[in-house]
């Protein structure tokens, strides 16, 4: 997806084998529709060439800040203002100890960190991406300088867990590519979930008959997962409670995963306790078999059939709508209805029937699996439509409306 179209990045590289990472980055970011630029430490240049990055980002790279060459479309000898002034954002990738160390100080004797320095810092995010063996990362010198450089207003990311390229193992990997990809779009989200703990239910629930079979549906919890990632980037401490699906958890997501209804109500009545938003777009099985047996039910060739009793399950959304907290507005409960007709009669009466604020209706087999889908939104106050589009983006529309109700929400 195109979420990076418009975006001017600054591509810093300070030295280190993950260096070797930052190109697969360069062109993930062009691919997203950025521009970038890239910067090279000297160091830097020992581990890739300037070529590689030249090639991949379609620009001329700088390393030096004595070179004369116009930067930025100005011919004033002075890459370290008009690079750090067009940029939406620095990005440092692979960010080392030594380059970390030098930025607390305010050391400008290179390029990349004249530019660290130069950066208007109220508009122009800095966000660094460290790698380095884990001595050196758990080094009190190291955790040090990165308390600095956030209280200085720069983004550290985390560090990768694994077999580093010493032949350790441990804390101090480069995020990979796909990650960083992710934080740095996640830098332009609007933050409006900022300070709300959000949980999600998604994709469907599986009652068992034996130890083999099970009742459940075909939900592909494609729509739940895209409802944390928004509400991640949107800035909100996320956990989704996921019914048996394989879908990756997304990143900063914290995901619990639950098998029947009354899992998958016992983790959310534990979460909605504290919670401030809670989204609720499992597909949670209507009915559970009565019992379950220890064996597997066996034919017996007599050509008789094993006749099914089934029981109700709860209904989470209603029971968590009811609470105390939910009623004083201190949770805010969002609905999903999927019906195959008359939407909006039904997902007015669903939204009544449980007891929720906001109702999201989606017309079942139009959904189901899909990446796209379009959703009927229906509150108090009426109705609105948002059109057909990918999950992802539907999620993230969804997380501003919702964002807009919560109380104490700015008006408009
Ligand atoms: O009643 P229906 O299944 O159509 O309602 C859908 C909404 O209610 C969804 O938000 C779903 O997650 C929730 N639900 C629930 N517990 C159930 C059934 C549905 O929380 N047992």
């Amino acid at each position: 997806m195109n979420d990076l179209a418009g975006k001017h990045l600054v591509l810093g590289l300070s030295g280190g084998i993950a260096c070797y990472k930052a190109a697969e980055l360069c062109r993930a970011l062009v691919k997203a529709g950025a521009s970038v630029q890239v910067v090279m430490t000297e160091a830097a240049a020992h581990f890739i060439t300037p070529t590689t990055m030249q090639a991949l980002s379609g620009r001329a790279v700088f390393c030096s800040q004595w070179d004369e060459r116009p930067a930025g479309g100005v011919d004033n000898s002075m890459a370290h203002i008009n690079l750090s002034r067009e940029a939406d954002a620095i990005v440092v990738a692979p960010a080392s100890a030594d380059f970390m160390a030098k930025l607390i100080h305010g050391r400008a004797d290179d390029l990349l960190s004249l530019m660290c320095l130069a950066r208007p810092l109220d508009r122009v995010p800095l966000l660094l991406a460290p790698a380095m063996n884990r001595e050196m990362w758990a080094h009190p010198a190291t955790q040090r300088n990165v308390a600095q450089l956030r209280a200085d207003g720069a983004v550290v990311l985390e560090v990768g867990v694994g077999e580093q390229a010493c032949g350790e193992i441990g804390d101090g990997r480069m995020l990979e590519p796909d990650e960083l990809l992710y934080d740095v779009s996640r830098l332009f989200r609007p933050k409006v979930l900022a300070g709300q703990q959000v949980v999600v239910s998604a994709g469907p629930t599986f009652e068992a008959i034996d130890p083999v079979r099970g009742l459940t549906n075909l939900s592909s919890g494609k729509m739940g997962f895209a409802i944390a990632r928004a509400a991640h980037e949107a800035g909100a401490s996320v956990t989704l409670v996921a019914g048996p699906v394989s879908l990756p958890t997304p990143r900063g997501v914290e995901r619990i995963n639950v098998r029947s209804a009354l899992d998958m109500q016992r983790a959310l009545n534990a979460l909605t306790q504290t919670a401030t938003v809670f989204i609720s777009a499992a597909a949670v099985a209507d009915w559970r078999p009565a019992s379950t047996t220890d064996e597997k039910i066996k034919k017996d060739g007599s050509g008789r059939v094993p006749i099914l009793e089934f029981v109700e399950n709860p209904d989470i959304l209603a029971g968590i709508a009811a609470t105390p907290r939910a009623r004083s507005g201190a949770l805010y409960c969002v609905g999903f209805a999927a019906e195959s007709h008359d939407l909006l009669a039904h997902a007015q009466a669903k939204r009544a029937r449980k007891g929720v604020p906001l109702l999201v209706g989606n017309i079942g087999p139009d959904t189901f699996g899909q990446d796209d889908n379009a959703l009927l939104l229906v509150d108090a106050h009426g109705t609105s439509e948002l059109t057909r589009a990918t999950k992802l983006q539907l999620a993230r529309q969804l997380v501003g409306e919702i964002a807009r109700r919560l109380p104490g929400a700015a008006a408009g």
